[in-house]
């Protein structure tokens, strides 16, 4: 999937699995493993304030993992033509977002952590934060 030809459709949910224990969980993603693409950059969104939204932009070339670390929240997909909104709530469930989709989340629980897992380092040159020039580039 790249920029021009994803859609959401192609975006689903992922069991990344779960070491179960009495005494805690523990999931793992590994690189070569459970993940379509090596990891080049980790960060998380926390402290978010009620009622905020965060997103608002599409990637050229980055594909990502996202991942409710803690709490909930919801992400919503477009492509240009249809829109999806996708709740994350468990730490073992990871939304696979692909290069040429616009992106925003909502929804934020209080406490709530979002972790990405990217496949490039960060780089503004790869945002579209145009949501017109996103449509037009998406045509
Ligand atoms: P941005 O990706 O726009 O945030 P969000 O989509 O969550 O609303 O990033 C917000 C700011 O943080 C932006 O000015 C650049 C900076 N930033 C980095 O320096 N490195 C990173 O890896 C990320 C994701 C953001």
């Amino acid at each position: 999937m790249n920029f021009s030809n994803s859609t959401v459709f192609d975006c689903s949910i992922i069991d990344v699995s779960k070491v179960h224990n009495d005494k805690g969980n523990i999931t793992v993603v590994e690189n070569g493993a459970n993940i379509p693409f090596d990891v080049k950059r980790i960060y998380y969104l926390y402290d978010i304030p009620g009622g905020e939204s965060r997103g608002g932009h599409a990637h050229y070339e980055l594909e990502q993992y996202i991942v409710a670390a803690s709490g909930s929240f919801d992400v919503i997909l477009d492509d240009g033509l249809n829109r999806k909104r996708v709740t994350l709530n468990m730490p073992n469930f990871a939304l696979h977002v692909f290069p040429g989709l616009w992106r925003e989340l909502d929804n934020f629980s209080s406490g709530s952590i979002c972790m990405v897992l990217a496949s490039h380092k960060y780089d503004e040159k790869d945002y579209i934060r145009d949501y017109y020039k996103f449509i037009k580039l998406k045509k």
